[in-house]
């Protein structure tokens, strides 16, 4: 699913992101990036998503060079994936509701089935009944639940999640996990990236490890 050569990221002279990173990742798989603050997690989960374009290298993701096509297929590209970053976007002048379902009124799904699918996916985070409330009238930690349960509506072919836990009490963080979990086991290719060792070693999945922006294990 993702089918890194060779990927180096500069965002400046001085330092690299990202060196040599080749790394794989299966379809269907469910993996874990983790290394210390700095050593290129989030980079690369945006060179992914084509958020950022990798100095050197290429990056396949579906068989597609993300690294080569053109700004035209972009969206089409972050339609099939789901992202879930740290700084979860949410439109503060739509319900949590609305925000879900705003994926599916780009793809032109009709209004009913558009409720119905934004309300299974915020009972799955367990927010549905707050499906009214605004973002700003949410905790931290139910605004990223609200963020996963957007990226998750589409059921998309992959999933990257930053961090996803990080503003979450650990019973909401193994909620999540085992949401991830179910997701992953419905086909879906996931990629979470996390400094959390409890989890992954809860988790017992493979985890590569990044340091100063090289792949170190995994
Ligand atoms: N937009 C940017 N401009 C310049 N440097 C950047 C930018 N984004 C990241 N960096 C640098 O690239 C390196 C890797 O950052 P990155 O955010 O990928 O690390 P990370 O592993 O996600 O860290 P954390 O665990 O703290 O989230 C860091 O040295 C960071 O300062
Ligand atoms: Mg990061």
């Amino acid at each position: 699913m993702i089918q890194a050569f060779h990927v180096y990221k500069q965002y400046d002279r001085e330092s690299s992101a990202l060196s040599d990173v080749t790394l794989h990742v299966a379809k269907g798989e469910f993996c874990f990036l983790t290394g210390a603050s700095g050593a290129g997690k989030t980079t690369f989960l945006k060179l992914v998503f084509r958020e950022e374009l990798p100095t050197q290298g290429q990056i396949l993701v579906g068989g597609r060079n993300v690294t080569a096509i053109p700004d035209g297929q972009i969206p089409e590209l972050r339609r099939s994936i789901g992202v879930v970053f740290q700084d979860f976007k949410l439109l503060k002048r739509k319900t949590i509701l609305e925000n879900v379902a705003f994926v599916l009124r780009i793809l032109a799904v009709p209004g009913r089935e558009q409720k119905r699918r934004a309300f299974a996916a915020l009972k799955a985070v367990g927010l549905h009944h707050k499906m009214h409330a605004y973002p700003m009238q949410l905790s931290g930690g139910e605004q990223q639940r609200v963020a996963i349960a957007r990226a998750l509506i589409n059921e998309p072919m992959l999933l990257l999640a930053d961090e996803p836990t990080g503003n979450l009490d650990p019973d909401m963080a193994q909620e999540i996990m085992a949401l991830f979990r179910e997701v992953n086991a419905r086909g879906t290719t996931v990629l979470v990236a996390t400094h959390d060792r409890e989890m992954i070693q809860r988790m017992g999945k493979r985890v590569i490890t990044l340091d100063h922006g090289r792949v170190v294990a995994g």
